[in-house]
């Protein structure tokens, strides 16, 4: 069975990201999932003198072994003034430090979701430019605009956009399942 890890770029309890993902993630048949909640990884700052002075935390280093295993990856950005969630930038900032190829040219899904009309397309597209540099293999993005009107507890109400979604996670698990190993 595939394992996939999936990790909101969010560390609010009530994350919407993490809505997303969960109802994302139960779309998918036979994968194993590793949920990862960054509030389980308690990061310093990164700077470059910390690291000199301390090297890598034991943190990074246990997240980086997680990340290891994985055979894809599914992630939903937080949009906080246009970009990474500070949480989640320094998150990565850590983890590239361990070992550049974050995402392990491993096949990945991205997404975004935030209460505004632009879905937090502006993180997504950041990290649909960028993630491939740090090694993903970024199968399909998927933005979902004004959350808590798309959005309820049965999931997305959007027929067209809830038809884009299960399109997306189907291509993303074909990619799954066509790695060799
Ligand atoms: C400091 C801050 C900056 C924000 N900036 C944006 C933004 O640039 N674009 C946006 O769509 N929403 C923005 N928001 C609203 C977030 O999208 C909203 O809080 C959302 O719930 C965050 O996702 P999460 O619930 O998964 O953490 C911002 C919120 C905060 C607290």
């Amino acid at each position: 069975m595939k394992k996939i890890i999936t990790i909101a770029g969010s560390n609010s309890q009530n994350s919407i990201n993490k809505k997303l993902l969960s109802y994302t993630s139960d779309l998918l048949e036979h994968i194993e999932r590793i949920s990862i909640d960054l509030n389980d990884y308690v990061l310093p700052v990164y700077g470059v003198d910390f690291e000199d002075e301390n090297s890598i935390p034991t943190a990074v280093k246990r997240l980086n072994e997680v990340f290891d295993n994985a055979d894809g990856f599914i992630v939903a950005l937080a949009e906080h003034n246009g970009t990474y969630t500070a949480v989640f930038k320094n998150t990565l900032d850590w983890l590239s430090r361990a070992n550049i190829k974050v995402w392990r040219d491993k096949p990945t899904l991205l997404m975004a979701t935030s209460p505004g009309g632009r879905g937090g397309a502006t993180v997504l597209q950041a990290a649909v430019s960028y993630f491939p540099f740090l090694g993903a293999n970024v199968v399909a993005d998927f933005s979902l605009p004004s959350f808590f009107d798309n959005f309820s507890e049965d999931g997305i109400s959007n027929t067209d956009l809830k038809k884009e979604l299960i399109e997306k996670a189907q291509l993303f698990e074909q990619q799954l399942n066509n790695q060799f190993q």
